[in-house]
């Protein structure tokens, strides 16, 4: 069959890799992609927004599977877009429902969710415009540090947390009042701060039974021991050491079946990846938020560990075989080390030409903003790719990666020493 992926991360290629490795996949599309996708795929490039382009590619090329990377074209509807099109509705679409999506595209709609459902999260309340004397007061009955996010999608930089309430206030007042997130802070969440141990698990699912992904933990600030800004993750591992076989049968039955069995219940559509943010407080375990797809760079540690053929597994989403599929999954540990920009996740520049990254041996070196120029590769982002490596243990994993890591060279390449440092 033929096979779109929408996207240009590492992500994106992470999935083009194992997805090109199926027997069943004959041409391999990737929109718009990266100098890595190019290698084992097709870049067609228009926006993973753009349903019309999407749609006559998908025609002309008679693309029988669309697996979506990122957030966006899930949250506008690419799933009922393509669904609701006589000519498009033999497609299979690897995401949710657009009501599926609002798990990721409004905080307030998942929390609902969760509190039906009996899926244990953080205590809340909703505040928009109207209401910010209420949402004043409520910040009041709370203990610091505060934690406010919008409801809306706001490229991962929607949440804040706050240790003074003065500043908690003024933030509120920032995102209702002066439209500091756009149109995603009109609602704000301020809820109850967590503290423990963050992870990540990742479901596939075709709407009726699951199968549960490896686990993984990114590592989302710039600085080593977790410092500075936020990025869009700085690498990651999987398995997680720290949740063995008990723990993860907690998660399954709080976390996931409840969430599997709520969205039936509520008669939403849900097909494709879901990644729950969970946090560990001591026994106890919470959900921080759903994401409608799967991480980056979680993926590019998560899919290497995958044994089985993940598109025959795909496949059974629309013939009705999903449940009976195999997913075999590595003993291996993997690890992903991400070379980023100098600047980033702030200003930085692109067009560097990056050598030696091609015959490296013991690692896969997954590209994410890169382009090609003539016959060169060079940088076209803040981050540009992710080496993952897979070993007996987070040690060996980490060692090649790092390996790797160095050999590569582009002008102001950056990376965390320390993936890894806390397991
Ligand atoms: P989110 O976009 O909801 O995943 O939030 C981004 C990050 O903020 C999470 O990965 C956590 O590190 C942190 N965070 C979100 N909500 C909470 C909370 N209630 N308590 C503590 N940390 C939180
Ligand atoms: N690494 C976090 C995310 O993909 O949202």
């Amino acid at each position: 069959m033929n096979v779109l992926i929408l996207g240009n991360g590492g992500r994106e290629h992470a999935l083009a890799w194992k997805i090109s490795q199926s027997s069943s996949c004959n041409k391999l599309f990737i929109a718009p992609g990266n100098a890595g996708t190019e290698l084992i795929g097709l870049n067609i490039d228009i926006s993973v927004t753009d349903f019309q382009s999407i749609k006559k590619l998908a025609i002309k090329e008679e693309v029988s599977m669309i697996i979506v990377g990122p957030e966006d074209p899930l949250v506008k509807g690419i799933f009922d877009f393509f669904k609701n099109d006589k000519f498009l509705n033999h497609i299979t679409v690897i995401g949710p429902s657009q009501e599926g999506a609002k798990l990721e595209g409004s905080k307030e709609f998942a929390k609902e969710f969760m509190i039906k459902n009996n899926i244990p999260t953080a205590k809340y309340q909703a505040f928009t415009k109207k209401t910010i004397k209420e949402g004043y007061d409520f910040l009041e009955t709370l203990n610091p540090p505060y934690v406010l996010k919008a409801d809306g999608l706001a490229a991962g930089k929607g949440v804040l947390i706050i240790n003074e309430i003065k500043k908690a206030k003024e933030e509120l007042e920032a995102m209702l009042l002066k439209s500091k997130f756009g149109k995603a802070g009109k609602k704000v969440i301020i809820e109850e701060f967590l503290d423990g141990i963050e992870l990540s698990v990742f479901v596939i699912t075709n709407g009726d039974s699951y199968k549960i992904l490896p686990s993984a933990k990114d590592y989302k600030r710039i600085g080593e021991g977790d410092t500075g800004l936020n990025t869009g993750g700085m690498g990651a591992i999987s398995p997680v050491p720290f949740i063995d076989r008990f723990f993860m049968e907690k998660i399954d039955q709080e976390i996931i079946r409840p969430t599997i069995e709520g969205l039936k219940k509520e008669n939403i559509h849900y097909q494709g990846f879901l990644f729950i943010g969970l946090i560990k407080i001591g026994s106890e375990i919470k959900v921080i938020e759903y994401n409608v797809r799967l991480g980056d760079p979680e993926t590019e540690v998560v899919i290497p560990r995958i044994k089985s053929d993940l598109l025959n597994l795909l496949k059974g989403i629309r013939d009705g075989t999903f449940s009976e599929k195999d997913l075999n999954i590595s003993e291996d540990t993997a690890a992903t080390v991400m070379l980023v920009s100098k600047g980033y996740p702030e200003k930085y520049m692109t067009g560097h030409t990056i050598t030696n990254f091609k015959n490296c041996e013991n690692s896969i070196v997954f590209h994410a903003g890169t382009k090609k120029h003539n016959e060169e590769t060079q940088t076209n982002g803040g981050r540009i790719m992710a080496i993952t490596s897979l070993g007996k243990n987070p040690e060996d994993a980490l060692r090649k990666s790092y390996k790797t890591a160095k050999d590569i060279h582009f002008e102001g390449k950056n990376y965390r020493r320390d993936i890894g440092f806390d397991l």
